[in-house]
């Protein structure tokens, strides 16, 4: 039996990099054991810092998104200084165009309708028929395979134990504790467990989490297109970067775990993205990929306690993942390391699925 000392973090993606990296700064001894970093949803999604633009209502979700947007700046700085790396973090506001005027009824002080007229006019280049659209100035969006790569690099750099190839194959309890993880390359005892599995929970206990497949494409601008925000349109989004990509995105389809682009899939995504800026129909595609975000039914995320004493939860994060990684690092290492259970925490508590 291999012993990695306190805490055992599974799952390799930005959720369980940014417990990690929150509960070695606060001084803990962590080991992660992941069985595919690149497998991760982390990698798959678009990088959008949107609650306002995903329409989140007023609600504890809300709020928990609301508080990890607000993290975002410093956290990322943080990262870059350890790193060296570049996140890109680009407050770039979110722009939500729409073709008919009752498409989206937004009340709320961070949102403004803009009219046909002014829309156009701040993004040459959309659809004739969009009618006018809602700016949203606070949403923003990160690079989330810089964020995974500077996640993997700080972590590794403040100390953190990362086992990769290690597929975690059953949580051994015993009464109401973990007592090992049977895994792969033998059985693993820690004093404490995480499971950040994401769309794989279910695997490993029983809770609602399954997959919502998405699938994405990027093409290239040429530097006489200029797009400097976020389009997040009614069938298709499109998150500019600042290297002249633009990530299209994205499906949502219960495929359960079915790997690989389809030909409906990516005509849906480019007819959309197309009927939101036509120009974009003669760039270069440059990528086609997908993943799988981790879905509860009611799409919120698991958060905090678990059936056993040494095992906490954090997963489900369904489309926020990337949005909620820095608050949940944060509450998540609170809870595990100073037993302080944030008020928003009883919201996400995993026995709401009890029946
Ligand atoms: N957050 C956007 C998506 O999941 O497609």
């Amino acid at each position: 039996m291999k012993s990695t000392g306190e805490i055992l973090v599974i799952g390799g993606g930005v959720i369980s990099l940014a417990i990690a990296l929150e509960l070695k700064r606060q001084g803990a001894s962590v080991t992660i054991v992941t069985r595919d970093f690149t497998e991760a949803a982390t990698h798959a999604a678009a990088g959008m810092l949107a609650p306002q633009a995903e329409q989140i209502l007023p609600s504890p979700m809300l709020d928990l998104c609301l508080r990890s947007r607000d993290l975002y700046p410093d956290w990322t700085q943080k990262l870059e200084e350890l790193t060296g790396l570049n996140l890109g973090y680009w407050a770039c506001g979110i722009l939500a165009p729409a073709y008919q005027k009752d498409a989206i009824n937004i009340q709320s002080s961070e949102s403004v309708w803009l009219d046909r007229a002014t829309i156009h006019q701040r993004q040459p280049g959309l659809g004739s028929d969009v009618i006018g659209g809602w700016w949203f100035p606070q949403d923003a969006q990160v690079d989330n395979r810089s964020l995974a790569k500077a996640l993997w690099v700080a972590v590794q750099e403040l100390g953190v134990e990362i086992k990769t190839g290690v597929t975690v194959e059953k949580i051994v309890q015993s009464g109401d504790r973990v007592s090992h993880l049977q895994t792969s390359v033998g059985n693993w005892q820690a004093d404490h467990y995480i499971l950040a599995t994401g769309a794989w929970s279910q695997t490993l206990l029983p809770i609602p989490v399954t997959p919502k497949k998405g699938q994405m494409l990027s093409v290239q601008m040429p530097d006489s297109m200029s797009l400097k925000t976020v389009l997040y349109g009614s069938d298709s989004y499109l998150v500019p970067r600042q290297d002249g990509r633009i990530i299209i995105g994205a499906t949502s389809e219960d495929v359960g775990f079915t790997p690989g682009n389809t030909p409906f899939g990516v005509q849906n995504l480019l007819s959309a993205a197309i009927r939101l800026c036509p120009t974009l129909q003669q760039y270069p595609i440059r990528e086609c990929w997908w993943g799988f975000r981790p879905a509860t039914p009611d799409e919120l995320p698991i958060l905090g306690t678990s059936p056993y004493r040494n095992l906490t939860l954090a997963t489900g994060h369904y489309r926020n993942g990337i949005l909620l990684a820095p608050i949940t690092g944060l509450l998540i290492a609170e809870f595990v390391l100073h037993q302080k259970s944030d008020a928003l925490l009883e919201h996400f508590h995993w026995s709401r699925f009890k029946v």
